[in-house]
């Protein structure tokens, strides 16, 4: 058996030695130390050996077993250096080459003409002021003059939370907020940019849209200051050469009130889907402060005396871009919000 021993050690060490790929190695692990294994066979042979031989031929036989498995696992490690070097020499990354930047988003149109927006107004002196966009039914009816049952109501089907509370349908409770915190301080001269709700869906009509309102209150103020305010707004927003159209109209906050159009970008005022072939495109609505909303928040009527608008945002955005579906806004598709 010790020549047994010895032979399997002088063969077993010429394999390793060819052996140059994974596949060979494991292969030469099998042919040794696998169950069927010439070593393997050895080792348990051992049983039939005398007490006496036992312990010598066994130490000799595993000392193989070791030198082998040493062996094997050596060669697996210098293989896979090799394959890591092969790697880096075939493979290499050029760390000079520029880096992929991340795609940058930009603006949302509606957020630049928003801003657009407060900044014609900041530089004619109106201050911004934000409101709650859940409004209690006092202040987006009640306190405007809008009683419980009042046609007009109908006009701005509205989303409701409770009986009393809702999602608010226009800015302009945010006249009677902000007139209740200045009273009876004056001038006030504010604008509040936010989101409304209504029951509304088509192409110039959003379920949410964003509004505009414009308060002016002091002890002198006309139609004339209201339709100059608009006048100019309409001319820095759009072009020198724009022209508005006051048509009379009705609120109930607000008296006399009157619906402002801008020329349709679109059509260039001959009539298209946009303006319903009018050739103008309703942009507000406006008025003198009734006197009752004035009274509702502590204001004397005899002393004070005010204008009100509320612009509809994505409107004066579809005019400045002559975009023909205000929808698109509200898609959130990319090919769209690029360009602009
Ligand atoms: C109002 O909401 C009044 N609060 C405006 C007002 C304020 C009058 C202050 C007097 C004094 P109206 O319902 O007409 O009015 O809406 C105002 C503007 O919002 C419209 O001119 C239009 O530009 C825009 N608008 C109305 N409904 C929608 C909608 N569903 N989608 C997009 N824009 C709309
Ligand atoms: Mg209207």
């Amino acid at each position: 058996m010790e020549q047994e021993i010895a032979k399997i050690r002088e063969e077993a060490l010429k394999d390793l030695s060819a052996a140059n790929t994974m596949e060979a190695l494991q292969e030469v692990r099998l042919k040794y130390l696998g169950k069927k294994g010439a070593l393997t066979r050895v080792l348990r042979g051992m049983g039939g050996l005398s007490p006496e031989e036992r312990p010598r031929l066994g130490q000799l036989a595993n000392e193989v077993r070791v030198l082998l498995e040493n062996g094997i696992e050596r060669m697996l490690e210098d293989l896979s250096r090799q394959e890591q070097m092969r790697q880096l020499a075939t493979e290499s990354v050029d760390v000079t080459l520029p880096g992929r930047p991340a795609p940058r988003g930009h603006q949302h149109p509606l957020t630049t003409v928003l801003r657009e927006i407060e900044r014609i107004f900041a530089s004619m002196g109106f201050e911004v002021a934000e409101g709650p966009e859940v409004e209690w039914d006092y202040y987006n009816f009640e306190a405007l003059n809008i009683p419980k049952g009042h046609p007009a109501r109908d006009m701005q089907d509205s989303f409701y939370i409770t009986d009393e509370m809702l999602l608010r349908t226009h800015t302009s409770p945010m006249q009677v907020r902000t007139m209740e915190k200045t009273v009876p301080r004056l001038p006030v001269r504010v604008i509040v940019p936010g989101k409304v709700y209504r029951r509304d869906d088509d192409a110039t009509h959003s379920p949410m849209f964003h509004q505009v309102e414009g308060l002016l209150v002091d002890q002198r103020c006309t139609l004339g200051d209201l339709k100059g305010v608009l006048l100019a707004f309409a001319r820095q927003m759009f072009g020198p050469d724009r022209e508005i159209r006051m048509r009379p109209s009705f609120f109930p906050f607000t008296e006399p009130s009157a619906e402002v159009d801008i020329s349709c970008i679109n059509c260039g005022g001959e009539g298209c889907r946009v303006c319903s072939g009018t050739g103008w495109l309703e942009i507000l609505g406006s008025g003198m402060v009734h006197p009752r909303v004035l009274a509702n928040v502590g204001y004397d009527p005899e002393t004070a005396v005010g204008f009100a608008f509320g612009m509809g945002v994505e409107r004066v955005a579809m005019l400045k871009y002559g975009i023909n579906d205000l929808r698109l806004f509200f898609d959130n598709d990319v090919r769209f919000l690029h360009q602009f």
